[in-house]
């Protein structure tokens, strides 16, 4: 009795009190036109809140022919993606979505609905759709190959951060180790071959971006060339030089700078060179750079299994296109050695003897003509006397 008698509240505070509120609606509505009241519906639902409530649930999908795809939305993953923080909503992408339940879906596999999202990025990111008939991606986009990759294969558009430094304006280090597995999703095979190569391995291991990743040889979008064309054959050399001709780089490694020079200064290089000089269309039969290093299998040259500084590995190498080839064989070749005495001593030698003895016979020719010329103006001065 006593206790109810307590809590029971003056009827006056209550009346006040709901009177009051009352009057601060009314006060506060009065200030909202029509148009303002009209496109505030109860519950927004164009919010990411409205779509979420529903999409967090993880035991929604949806049927497509014999396929079933779940659709669920982490909220958190999806609060951390470049594009919540860059405040786009989901019905900016998904324009075609205003309440539930949702237009019916046509498609009747995955793939199908997938590639009906193919023009959703381009209002906002048009620079990544220039179209370039001799990528490799959209050509196979355009003769109907359901696996050439979509912009939502390679960025997850409900996850995907932000990969350009805001400060920098260049690639953040996180996203260009993470290029690799990008790619992995459809050419599984080179990416495991190229983990394990000196380059792979020193960038997906040790996340050094110093050496190359899939795109700084392939290019990225609609740069990705033809890998099997002449002209990227030719063009090997130079890409390889981008970063083997560079000391700041290779210092740091103390790998040679000067692959190329000597490259360039034998049979193969000189050939390579003048013919892609003159007949860039034409394939080079002559070794480039890969031909005896490998492609993406470049291993440490003196690896203890599969370096060719070991002249059997190297042989086999030379055997693809010298099919004679015996043991001995890559000694007729200096490799990128400048001779040295510790390094083809004979030529070393033979190239020292010549560079002073032919200065050495054609000073001593002068030499005898100056003083010929000198006895014979002496003996005619005396002979004028
Ligand atoms: C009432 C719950 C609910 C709400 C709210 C909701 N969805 Fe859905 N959504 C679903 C379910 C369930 C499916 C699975 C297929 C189906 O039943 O339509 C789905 C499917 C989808 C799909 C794939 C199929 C399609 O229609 O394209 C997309 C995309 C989608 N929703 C986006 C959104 C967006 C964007 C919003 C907010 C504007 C939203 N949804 C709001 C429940 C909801
Ligand atoms: C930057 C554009 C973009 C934003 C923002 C976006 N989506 Fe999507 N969404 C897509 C694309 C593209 C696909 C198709 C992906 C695929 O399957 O290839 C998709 C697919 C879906 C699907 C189908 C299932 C799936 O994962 O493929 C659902 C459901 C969905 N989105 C809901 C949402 C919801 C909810 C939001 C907001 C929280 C949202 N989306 C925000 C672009 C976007
Ligand atoms: C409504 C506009 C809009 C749409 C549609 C949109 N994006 Fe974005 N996206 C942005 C904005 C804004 C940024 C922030 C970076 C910037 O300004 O370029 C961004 C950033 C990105 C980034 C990171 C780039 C960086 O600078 O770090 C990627 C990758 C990306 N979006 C992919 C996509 C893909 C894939 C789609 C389609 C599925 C898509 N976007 C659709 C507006 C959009
Ligand atoms: C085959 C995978 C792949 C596809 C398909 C792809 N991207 Fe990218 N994208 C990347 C990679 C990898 C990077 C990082 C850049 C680099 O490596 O130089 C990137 C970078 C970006 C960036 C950052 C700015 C820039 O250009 O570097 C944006 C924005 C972007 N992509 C949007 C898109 C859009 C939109 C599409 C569809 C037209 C698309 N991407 C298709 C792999 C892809
Ligand atoms: C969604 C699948 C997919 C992804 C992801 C993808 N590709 Fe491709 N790629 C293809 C298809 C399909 C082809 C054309 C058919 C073929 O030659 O295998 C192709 C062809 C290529 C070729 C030419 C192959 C040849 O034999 O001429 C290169 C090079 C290539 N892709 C590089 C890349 C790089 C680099 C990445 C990552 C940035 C990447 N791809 C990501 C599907 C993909
Ligand atoms: C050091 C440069 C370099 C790097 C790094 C590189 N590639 Fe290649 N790639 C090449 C060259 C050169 C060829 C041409 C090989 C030939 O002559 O057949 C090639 C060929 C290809 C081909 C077509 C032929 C084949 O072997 O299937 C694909 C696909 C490809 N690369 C994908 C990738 C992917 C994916 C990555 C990253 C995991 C990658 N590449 C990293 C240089 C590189
Ligand atoms: C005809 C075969 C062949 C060709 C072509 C070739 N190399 Fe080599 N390369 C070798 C051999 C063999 C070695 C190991 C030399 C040794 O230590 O005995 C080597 C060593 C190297 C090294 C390690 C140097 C060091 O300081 O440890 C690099 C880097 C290299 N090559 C890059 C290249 C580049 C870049 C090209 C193309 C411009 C190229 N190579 C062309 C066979 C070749
Ligand atoms: C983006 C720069 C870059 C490009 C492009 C590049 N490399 Fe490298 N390469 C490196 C770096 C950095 C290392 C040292 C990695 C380490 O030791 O951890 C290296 C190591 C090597 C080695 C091992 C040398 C040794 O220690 O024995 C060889 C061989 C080699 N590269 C050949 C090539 C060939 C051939 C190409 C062209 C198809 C090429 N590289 C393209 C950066 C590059
Ligand atoms: C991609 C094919 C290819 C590879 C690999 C290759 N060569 Fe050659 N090499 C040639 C061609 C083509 C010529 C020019 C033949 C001619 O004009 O008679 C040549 C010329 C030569 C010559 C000049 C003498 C001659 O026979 O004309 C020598 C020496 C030589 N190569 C050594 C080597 C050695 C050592 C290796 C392995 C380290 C090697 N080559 C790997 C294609 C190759």
């Amino acid at each position: 009795m006593r206790l109810k008698m307590k809590l029971a509240p003056p009827p006056f505070y209550i009346t006040s009190l709901i009177l009051g509120l009352g009057l601060l609606i009314y006060a506060l509505s009065a200030y909202t036109t029509p148009a303002q009241a009209a496109a505030q519906p109860l519950q927004d639902k164009t919010s990411n809140d409205f779509c979420l409530a529903c999409h967090q649930g993880d035991d929604i999908s949806l049927t497509l022919g014999s396929e079933s795809l779940p659709v669920t939305i982490n909220p958190i993953q999806f609060g951390l993606s470049v594009h919540a923080e860059e405040e786009i909503a989901c019905v900016d992408c998904h324009t075609n979505i205003s309440d539930y339940p949702h237009p019916d879906v046509k498609e009747k596999s995955v793939r199908s609905f997938s590639l009906s999202f193919s023009e959703t990025c381009k209002d906002c990111h048009e620079d990544q759709y220039i179209s370039a008939p001799d990528s490799v991606h959209e050509k196979a986009f355009s003769t109907g190959d359901e696996n050439s990759p979509l912009c939502a294969d390679c960025h997850n558009p409900h996850t995907q951060a932000r990969i350009i430094g805001k400060e920098s304006k260049e690639l953040t280090i996180g996203a260009r180790v993470h290029v690799p597995q990008t790619c992995e999703k459809c050419h599984s095979e080179n990416y495991e071959t190229y983990k394990n190569s000196v380059h792979g391995n020193a960038l997906t291991e040790e996340g050094n971006v110093d050496v190359p990743t899939c795109t700084d040889c392939h290019g990225v979008h609609n740069d990705i060339k033809d890998p099997t064309t002449a002209t990227f054959r030719n063009n090997t050399p130079e890409l390889c030089a981008n970063c083997h001709d560079n000391a700041e780089i290779m210092n740091k490694y103390g790998i040679s700078t000067n692959v190329l020079e000597t490259y360039v200064a034998d049979f193969h290089g000189t050939n390579v060179k003048l013919f892609g000089d003159q007949s860039p269309d034409e394939t080079t039969n002559k070794a480039v750079c890969t031909d005896c290093h490998g492609v993406h299998d470049i291993a440490k040259v003196n690896n203890a299994e599969t370096g060719i500084a070991l002249r059997e590995n190297l042989l086999i190498k030379c055997q693809r296109c010298h099919p004679d080839a015996t043991a001995n064989f890559p000694d007729a070749w200096m490799s990128h050695y400048e001779p040295s005495p510790q390094h083809y001593p004979i030529v070393f030698y033979v190239n020292l003897f010549y560079k002073i003895m032919i200065p050495g016979i054609i000073g001593g020719m002068i030499f005898f003509i100056i003083t010929d010329i000198y006895r014979r103006m002496v003996n005619r001065k005396k002979g004028a006397k």
